[in-house]
């Protein structure tokens, strides 16, 4: 995947089995710690990851041994993975955290979807929003007034160290953490995550992570960087969510690209009040 060479960081953690195990998700916020948005694609196997701290100057990112696919997948089975989404209450974050838990929910209910645990949208404003009853929600203070420095992302860690203070922590997070603060290393998979447009095709990954634009001529040529005749742009949408049935893009726009426009879709088709943006 070579997203992650464009990205200092990405998201996290999921894991799926079974080649029947198709699936998408698209999250809002974190996934763990991140700045962006993903769809997830769940395919295959494989074990609970995300990005490792650097630790003790040790490589964090090893090779996992064939020998233990098997034992991951086994212990995945037992030790559902949680997913932690930060958040804040924004409309441009309320949409997108729909259609990711709308998804996840989805690719719970599929066959081997037992490994996919709790989820928690961690709220960084403070106070309730009107998807409470929709997602489940832990409600954290924002950082206070100055301490961003300018740089309002820090939230989303601040968030995370209140919600692990009060937290139960049942799921892998616990472990997560400490092993960041601890140096342990972990078995990455390079193919877990796309980006479109850069990345064109499904295969055996489990995120659709959605930050850049995608701009493409009626041909099917991308365009990037200069707007599209045909485009998805999640920016264009900070003050309200997408309009439902967005049109598909045209022929020959890679199957990344089409994916995440027909899981918008299908999420917006299947959420109730869309259009009022709750
Ligand atoms: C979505 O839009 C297309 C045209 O772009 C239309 O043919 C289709 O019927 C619409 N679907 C729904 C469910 O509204």
């Amino acid at each position: 995947m070579n997203a992650a060479a464009r990205k200092p960081w990405g998201g996290a953690g999921g894991t799926g089995r079974g080649p029947a195990l198709v699936l998408a998700l698209v999250a809002a916020g974190a996934f763990l710690i991140s700045y962006n948005f993903f769809a997830m694609v769940f395919r295959g196997s494989g074990p609970v990851l995300w990005p490792a701290a650097a630790g003790n100057g040790r490589d964090p990112v090893v090779a996992m041994p064939a020998s233990l696919r098997t034992a991951a997948g086994d212990a995945a089975r037992r030790r559902p993975f949680h997913v932690a989404l930060t958040a804040t209450d924004a409309a441009y974050s309320r949409w997108q955290c729909r259609v990711m838990y709308f998804w996840y929910k989805r690719m719970q209910a599929r066959p081997g979807g037992e490994a996919m645990g709790g989820f928690t949208r961690v709220l960084h404003s403070g106070k309730p929003d009107g998807l409470m009853d929709e997602i489940p929600t832990f409600v954290v203070d924002p950082l206070p007034a100055g301490k961003d420095h300018g740089y309002v992302v820090l939230n989303r860690p601040w968030a995370f160290v209140q919600w692990l203070q009060k937290a139960k922590i049942k799921e892998e997070y616990g472990y997560a953490v400490a092993s960041a603060l601890h140096g342990v290393q972990h078995i990455l998979r390079k193919d877990f995550m796309i980006q479109p447009p850069f990345d064109t095709k499904l295969q055996n990954t489990f995120i659709i992570h959605f930050t850049y634009g995608n701009d493409y001529s009626l041909k099917g040529e991308l365009t990037y960087g200069k707007i599209g005749e045909w485009r998805f742009d999640k920016r264009s949408y900070d003050d309200r969510p997408p309009p439902r049935n967005l049109t598909l893009p045209p022929p020959g726009v890679p199957e990344s690209v089409v994916t995440l426009v027909k899981m918008v879709n299908e999420a917006s088709a299947n959420l109730p009040r869309w259009d009022e943006g709750i």
